[in-house]
């Protein structure tokens, strides 16, 4: 067999990227993730998320296994440390969804209600997350991103000298008593899902490992304090980075269309469940890669 066979083997994808009028963000149009990608198609792809940090994979209508494979191409899956909804026979994918069963949650509801960046409380958080649509609500339901390299460039020189050295503990238990409070369907945690998510330090901004460009690394949501500065001090400066980092200049939002499948990447962006009715029933899959230590 000849190269030129082997190349022709996948069947070509005419697929367009079409970035957003916004800050970041980019569809892709006529591509089937359930195919298999050419190491070129792979590259564009690779090459698209570094540039605009968020792809809308529009009408995927493929399985959790396609998901699931698609999204190890981009390294290995995180499985998350709520394990009560992981989706049966997929331990990779995290159900997030406000849907009851027989008075059961079959999923995280109040999955995203702080800003952040996903497993940013573990050593090494996560490269980025691919959420893919299953039911929509018929109103509300949207997800904000925000730029952390913007955000990092509007800082004024100053601050942006005072806060790079610094570090900053994360901890997944920050809100989770809080939430449970306001959620009583969240599970209680086991000693073992405790032992789990240890706090971890991160640099309060980091550097993108492929790009190289610098990012604000704190979020309202599991940063819980800066190392080294006393409390009162820590709490204002994290007040004032977490209302500068989500300013509407740096801010997608994105309206879910049926079948969409999103893919972030978490060492740029944060994002935001931007909240649905009660009354209406929303569900999506989630996978997460694994990322590195930030630097
Ligand atoms: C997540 C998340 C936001 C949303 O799944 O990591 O934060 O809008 N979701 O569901
Ligand atoms: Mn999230």
């Amino acid at each position: 067999m000849t190269a030129t066979s082997i190349l022709s083997a996948a069947p070509v994808q005419n697929f367009e990227i079409r970035p957003f009028d916004a800050p970041v963000g980019a569809e892709v149009v006529g591509l089937d993730i359930s195919q298999p990608l050419s190491d070129s198609e792979f590259a564009r792809i690779h090459q698209a998320h570094l540039d605009h940090h968020v792809l809308v994979f529009r009408d995927q209508q493929v399985s959790p296994a396609a998901h699931v494979d698609f999204s190890r191409r981009f390294g290995p899956l995180e499985i998350h440390v709520l394990h009560q909804f992981q989706l049966k026979g997929h331990p990779e994918i995290l159900i997030v969804s406000n849907i009851k069963d027989n008075g059961e949650p079959i999923g995280l509801g109040d999955a995203g209600v702080y800003w952040h960046s996903d497993i940013s409380y573990k050593p090494h958080p996560s490269l980025g997350s691919l959420l893919h649509a299953q039911e929509l609500p018929s109103e509300g339901g949207d997800t904000l991103f925000a730029d952390q390299h913007l955000a990092w460039e509007a800082l004024s020189p100053a601050l942006q000298q005072r806060i790079l050295p610094l570090k900053a503990e994360h901890s997944y238990l920050a809100k989770y008593e809080e939430l449970r409070a306001k959620n009583p369907w969240r599970p209680k945690l086991s000693q073992a899902q405790i032992d789990q998510v240890s706090p971890a330090v991160q640099p309060v901004v980091r550097t993108h490992p492929e790009t190289g460009r610098k990012a604000l690394f704190v979020s309202e949501h599991f940063t819980t304090r800066i190392v080294g500065l006393p409390q009162a001090e820590s709490d204002a400066l994290l007040a004032e980075l977490f209302a500068h980092s989500v300013k509407p200049e740096f801010i997608y939002r994105h309206q879910w269309q049926p079948h969409d499948l999103v893919f972030w990447d978490n060492r740029s962006l944060m994002h935001l469940a931007a909240g649905t009715p009660d009354h209406l029933r929303r569900k999506l899959y989630r996978t997460t890669i694994q990322g590195d230590a930030p630097y």
